[in-house]
């Protein structure tokens, strides 16, 4: 569909420039089944209170439990947990079979082992915008490591920091960019 002239596809190339972290969002449904989305639309909002956010389709199927429920947890994935953020955007599975995981200390939300960090949230405030919600949440807990690849998502691709400051790699790169530019 074009908006103003701006097709879908055009949107979503020309934003795809904008790299960013992944994580998957996770509650537990009111059967006390674990549910989660991969989603890289995470940010930081607020250090006083100290509030985060994220934006979710309308149409997600994660997105009633995580509203019914009112709590939520964040797990920064790490640069070699790119195949469970491919799980857990797939859907009709079963994303939690095998992954092993730990319910969080304040809200007692799914946390994925080996994620890069954490936070534990209380949801504060949905706002509609678009075909999506920006839901916000107020950290009740954090953690993390202080070590440790990042997954990145850029021009629809998953990466591992460790692939940024490989030098084979950037040698790839620089060619590239002295090709296109
Ligand atoms: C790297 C990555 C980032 C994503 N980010 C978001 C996001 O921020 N918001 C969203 O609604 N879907 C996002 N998705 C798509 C959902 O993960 C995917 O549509 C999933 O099947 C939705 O599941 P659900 O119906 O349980 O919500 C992302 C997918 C990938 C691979």
């Amino acid at each position: 569909m074009a908006s103003g002239g701006i097709t879908e596809a055009r949107f979503r190339q020309v934003l795809g420039s904008f790299a960013t972290g992944v994580a998957l969002i996770c509650t537990t449904d009111g059967a006390g089944q674990p549910r989660g989305v991969a989603v890289n639309s995470f940010f930081s909002v607020s250090l006083q209170p100290p509030l985060v956010g994220f934006c979710m389709a309308r149409g997600s199927t994660t997105l009633p439990a995580i509203r019914e429920s009112g709590r939520f947890a964040v797990s920064v994935l790490a640069g070699d947990q790119a195949e469970l953020c491919r799980r857990f955007a797939r859907p009709g599975v079963d994303r939690f079979a095998d992954v092993d995981w730990w319910p969080s200390p304040d809200t007692a939300s799914p946390v994925v082992d080996g994620a890069l960090a954490w936070i534990d949230c209380r949801t504060t405030a949905v706002h509609s915008a678009g075909d999506h919600l920006i839901l916000i949440g107020l950290a009740a807990a954090i953690g993390g490591t202080s070590i440790g690849d990042a997954l990145v998502f850029a021009r629809g691709q998953l990466l591992s920091t460790s692939e940024l400051r490989d030098p084979a790699r950037r040698r790839e790169d620089d060619a590239h960019v002295a090709r296109t530019h």
